[in-house]
């Protein structure tokens, strides 16, 4: 078994999405390890996606993960980084499959819901950016 880290994000959460999102993650048999709302500031959100500092679209990320609160959570199972991913879909909710997360409750390319950890690596970092090591244990 294993750890992925995840947030539902302000779109999201902002638009009531939040409980049928988790109840689609845990039907999936997914584990809620640890869970928390934050309303990060814009400082915040770029150290978090420090990795997409030059990506054109950087600062518009960062201005949309600070505009409300969101829900970030570590979660456990199999395989959890991979299944993770395939549970929430493309992150173009235009292109993802019928029946993920991001293309039932995304509303677009940027405000699409839900993120995911690339790696077993990344999740132990992010996770690490929200929580202590005691909520993780
Ligand atoms: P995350 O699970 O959130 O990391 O998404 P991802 O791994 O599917 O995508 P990526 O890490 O490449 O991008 C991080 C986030 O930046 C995305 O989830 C979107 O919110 C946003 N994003 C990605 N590509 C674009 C883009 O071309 N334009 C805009 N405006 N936002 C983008
Ligand atoms: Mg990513």
């Amino acid at each position: 078994t294993n750890r992925t880290f995840t947030m539902i994000k302000p779109d999201a959460v902002a638009d009531g999405f939040s409980g049928p999102i988790i109840q689609q993650i845990e039907a999936a048999g997914f584990k809620i390890i640890a869970i928390k709302k934050v309303h990060l500031s814009k400082e915040e959100a770029g150290k978090f996606y420090a990795i997409h500092a030059e990506r054109p679209f950087y600062q518009s990320l960062c201005d949309y993960m600070s505009s409300g609160a969101i829900i970030p959570m570590v979660l456990e199972k199999d395989n959890a980084v991979e299944d993770f991913r395939k549970l929430i879909g493309s992150t173009n909710p235009e292109q993802a499959a019928e029946g993920t997360i991001r293309k039932q409750f995304a509303r677009s390319l940027e405000s699409n819901a839900i993120h995911g950890s690339d790696s077993d690596e990344n999740a132990a970092i992010e996770a690490a950016f929200f929580f202590s090591e005691k909520e993780l244990a």
